[in-house]
């Protein structure tokens, strides 16, 4: 970037003055996104900034952002060339992967339309109105009778290992037709290592920008490269059973409806489509990953803050109560009729941020940004935790406090605000998962509230620092629940 010319009437982007070999390294540190939030008070909200010898635009503010990922949606929507997601599904990600865009535009479209299909499509049940609301409401009664058990034997529980496994649950009802038990020791030992995977992607790793370092051991790129291989290995076992037992009449869940596409493909002989079989199969992989680790870090922070505001947690059972009772499970029409709920889980986005940045981005050509001169391949870092935290936008945006999404009697969500919360990323590269995402977050918290009340450990507090990945996660802590009066254990 140093060394190309700047087209007329553009500008040199501001930034701090990189080091010789590591660039800017040391200014970023062990949490970008407080450190990049303070530069752009410094520089503004378009500056670069170098890792190792390779250039990052970093974008903050609401309109700059708006301004790239939607009016600007095309020049933004490519993917870094970066070291680590050569590891990610055998560098055939949907998410990371440099695919060349009409490669990505396809596969982005089957992952939509294969996710949408399976998750409002009628369960086995008439009692639920979706497929998705039927495995929520499973997962999150096992969960309860699980939790139920750990407290017995333990006194205790840690909400993260047990949350992950419920989750995961159920994105692999959707996705492989299957659930695991809470005691299989192959998906429970996996999904509890994400942590370990957020570490490495995302802009985490100083290794996808200085070459060098790859060369040095490094424990947690060992772990890094672990996971992907285990988790690629349950997939492709998972596959080829689908494969085996593969039915064209019978289509039991997204990785069927997928080889299924592969097949007709085939029939079709005028077909143009360049896009693999393993790339399309291989799109469950994305969809499986995303799906759970997401998922439950929002609902284990949720749990985590629940026990930090006690008075936020009785209010919400209180709403709870009134709206729903107990005689009856929460269902998915239940959110308009509890705007507090809703509040609160934005109130979760927002605060915790814990997708501080969007996967990175990659600009597609030359391109220009509030005047400043951005070239093609420029990796692009997109800073949601900055754009949550703005004081131009929000009114003491350190305190956690879900009423400032309610209306001024507490009645009604504030949909403009809530829209301001920035999570899920925007325009091209938007997340795909995001109504599964909101949906099962609301569903399980509502059942988890309705019956349980969650407190810390005599005299102990949550610790609250995040601790930095490309999902943020609380440290791992020990919490305790009880019944909500009215709820009894089944088998007490
Ligand atoms: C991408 C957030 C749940 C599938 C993303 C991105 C974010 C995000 C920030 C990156 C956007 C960008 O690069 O600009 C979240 C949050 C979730 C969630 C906060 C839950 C609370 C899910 C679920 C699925 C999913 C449930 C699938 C079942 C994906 C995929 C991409 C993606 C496939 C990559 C899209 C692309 O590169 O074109 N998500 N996500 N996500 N998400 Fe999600």
């Amino acid at each position: 970037l140093m060394h190309t010319k700047i087209p007329e009437g553009l500008q040199k982007l501001p930034g701090p003055k990189p080091l010789p070999i590591i660039g800017n390294v040391l200014e970023v540190g062990n949490n970008p996104h407080l450190s990049l939030t303070a530069m752009s008070k410094c520089y503004g909200p378009v500056f670069q900034i170098q890792i190792g010898q390779r250039p990052v635009v970093v974008l903050s503010g609401n309109d700059v952002i708006r301004q790239a990922l939607l009016k600007q949606g095309d020049e933004f929507a490519g993917r870094p060339d970066l070291y680590s997601s050569k590891f990610i599904s055998d560098g055939r990600s949907l998410a990371f992967s440099t695919d060349q865009v009409g490669v990505w535009r396809a596969r982005r479209k089957l992952a939509l339309s294969a996710l949408r299909t399976f998750a409002t499509v009628q369960g086995e049940s008439s009692e639920y109105s979706c497929a998705l609301e039927e495995h929520i409401s499973r997962e999150g009664l096992y969960l309860i009778e699980r939790l139920h058990n750990v407290m017995k034997a333990d006194g205790s529980f840690d909400p993260f290992r047990h949350i992950v496994v419920s989750v995961a649950n159920v994105i692999c009802g959707i996705c492989f037709g299957r659930r695991y038990s809470h005691d299989d020791n192959e998906l429970v030992s996996l999904v509890n290592m994400s942590d370990e995977f957020g570490k490495i992607v995302g802009n985490g790793y100083p290794g996808d920008f200085i070459p060098f370092l790859r060369l040095l051991p490094s424990t947690a790129m060992k772990k890094f490269q672990d996971i992907n291989s285990r988790f690629s290995k349950l997939v492709k076992k998972i596959v080829n059973e689908h494969y085996d037992s593969f039915d064209k009449d019978n289509i039991r869940d997204i990785t069927d409806s997928l080889i299924n596409h592969c097949e007709d493909r085939k029939l079709d002989e005028n077909s143009n489509f360049q896009v693999s079989d393993e790339k399309i199969v291989g799109i469950v992989s994305d969809l499986f990953g995303a799906g759970f680790d997401t998922i439950s870090t929002a609902i284990s922070w949720s749990v985590v803050y629940l026990v930090a505001y006690p008075e936020i947690q009785e209010r919400l059972q209180r709403e709870l109560r009134e709206k729903v009772g107990m005689e009856r499970t929460p269902r998915l029409s239940d959110r308009t009729d509890l705007p507090l709920l809703e509040a609160f889980i934005l109130e979760i986005f927002r605060h915790s941020s814990f997708l501080p940045f969007t996967i990175p981005h990659c600009t597609s050509k030359d391109t220009s940004l509030n005047g400043y001169f951005i070239p093609k391949d420029t990796c692009v870092f997109v800073n949601q935790w900055q754009v949550n935290h703005d004081p131009e936008l929000w009114k003491d945006p350190s305190s956690f406090n879900p009423d400032r999404f309610l209306n001024a009697d507490g009645t009604d969500l504030n949909k403009m605000e809530g829209e301001k919360v920035l999570v899920f990323g925007l325009g091209k590269r938007r997340c795909i998962g995001e109504s599964i995402g909101r949906a099962e977050v609301f569903l399980f918290l509502a059942i988890l509230l309705q019956r349980l009340k969650f407190s810390g450990m005599p005299g102990e507090m949550p610790d609250m620092t995040p601790e930095y990945g490309l999902t943020m996660k609380h440290k791992r802590c020990f919490l305790r629940m009880t019944p909500q009066p009215g709820f009894e254990f089944p088998g007490t």
